[in-house]
């Protein structure tokens, strides 16, 4: 049973039947997906769904399916681990790591978002489907796009970290290399929506897709006790998964299923590529676009969709926006790898990076609780690290050696 009424435009208001849309005819504003809130409200329990399968889907009747998700069946409900050695080191008290490093089956949180695109892709009879992307969302469509039986094209930079291009090739997906940035790649993959009956998850699946999103929101409030947190921190490429999380955590105000106590968004950048931190701290919702040159590959949208979405969430929930150098994102991976045993991928370097520094700002505080949201992986973005640890040549396989080289014994004068 699904509580999808329609879709609605963002900045005017105007109502759309739930079709594939990519933007509002009027105002080219992006799309909400709306729900009947009210027969949620009346049918729906938070116990219900405690004991349903550790996914995403648990939360199905918060997204926008008609029917059965058709991919992404074990997508989601990754670990919410506490983090008290990172948190030792920020100087904080309680702080919580939302790990999508380890989501299901492309090891990012665009698993999620794919899974309900997808399936909606299904539902609406396209048997072709496609992205552009910065990365992950190319791994994660190639790979649902293969065990959902669909033919897919996605459009990447032509430079992106190599693992992220063969993790999008080995799933037999078209790669489409697109010279010049993201936001170019983009464009032509929207043009190629308008003229071919396909879905595109970034276009005309668009207010279906950024629902995924929500998942991680709903996840962390009940990994909580159904409690939110006091902040939470946020990488923006886009700004779709910050606008969505403060989306989902209204949704569970509504539903009364979590006590309605203020969250602040934290949204965090590169500095080579930071046009909604720049609107943020300018306290507007106009963005700049700007050209991306940083090593966060995944978060390098000069021009982002959902950029005044994100800039208001931040600014009405009393937040901040900050962001982060390439040499602070290394040592932000390197930092959480240290403390926690989690290796993430730039896009969590930025996370961690900008947390540590609102922080040092006063803008962060450090006796409430704080979620730091992992988004990828570290092994797709091995290159940002890859020097930072010196040459380790070989030894020869005698114990003399070893002790020489890690254990810093002189050899002379030993018996
Ligand atoms: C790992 C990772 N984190 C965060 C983001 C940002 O998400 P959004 O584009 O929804 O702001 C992206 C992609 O854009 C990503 O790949
Ligand atoms: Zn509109």
């Amino acid at each position: 049973m699904t509580y999808l009424l329609h879709l609605q435009c963002r900045e005017c208001g105007r109502t759309y039947a739930a079709d594939p849309i990519a933007a509002c005819e009027e105002c080219w504003a992006p799309l909400e997906v709306i729900y009947d809130y009210g027969r949620l409200w009346s049918d729906l329990r938070r116990r219900d769904l405690e004991s349903r399968p550790p996914d995403m889907w648990r939360y199905r009747e918060l997204l926008p399916l008609e029917g059965e998700p058709w991919v992404g069946r074990r997508t989601g409900f990754t670990p919410l681990l506490p983090a008290p050695r990172l948190a030792r080191a920020l100087g904080a008290r309680n702080v919580y790591v939302k790990n999508d490093a380890v989501n299901c089956p492309t090891l990012s949180f665009k698993d999620r978002v794919v899974a309900v695109a997808l399936s909606k892709a299904r539902e609406f009879g396209f048997e072709t489907v496609g992205c552009s992307s910065t990365g992950n969302l190319a791994n994660a469509v190639a790979a649902q796009a293969a065990a959902g039986g669909f033919k897919a094209f996605i459009f990447v930079p032509a430079d992106l970290e190599p693992e992220k291009i063969v993790g999008t090739q080995v799933f037999g997906a078209t790669l489409v290399r697109v010279a010049g940035p993201y936001d170019q790649g983009n464009r032509l993959c929207s043009e190629v929506a308008q003229k071919y009956p396909w879905g595109v998850v970034n276009v005309n699946l668009r207010a279906y897709y950024s629902e995924g999103s929500k998942t991680v929101g709903f996840e962390v409030a009940e990994q909580l006790g159904w409690r939110l947190p006091q902040n939470v921190v946020v990488p923006m490429g886009g700004g779709s998964l910050i606008t969505k999380t403060a989306k989902a955590f209204e949704e569970l105000k509504k539903l009364g299923w979590v006590e309605s106590v203020p969250t602040k968004f934290f949204g965090a950048q590169a500095a080579g590529c930071c046009p909604i931190t720049t609107a943020v701290k300018k306290r507007t919702s106009e963005i700049q676009p700007q050209k991306p040159n940083t090593i966060a590959r995944s978060l390098a949208i000069g021009n982002p969709a959902d950029g005044p979405s994100a800039v208001k969430a931040i600014l009405g929930s009393g937040g901040a926006g900050e962001d982060a150098s390439d040499e602070e994102i290394v040592d932000g991976i390197k930092l959480l790898a240290e403390t926690e045993g989690v290796f993430s991928e730039t896009a969590g370097g930025v996370t961690v990076a900008v947390a540590r520094k609102l922080i040092r700002e006063g803008k962060l505080n450090p006796e409430e609780s704080i979620v730091l949201f992992i988004t990828g992986n570290g092994l797709k973005t091995v290159g940002a690290v890859k020097g930072c640890f010196g040459e380790n040549n070989a030894i020869r396989p005698r114990l003399v050696d070893f002790e020489e080289r890690f254990l810093n014994l002189a050899t002379a004068g030993r018996a």
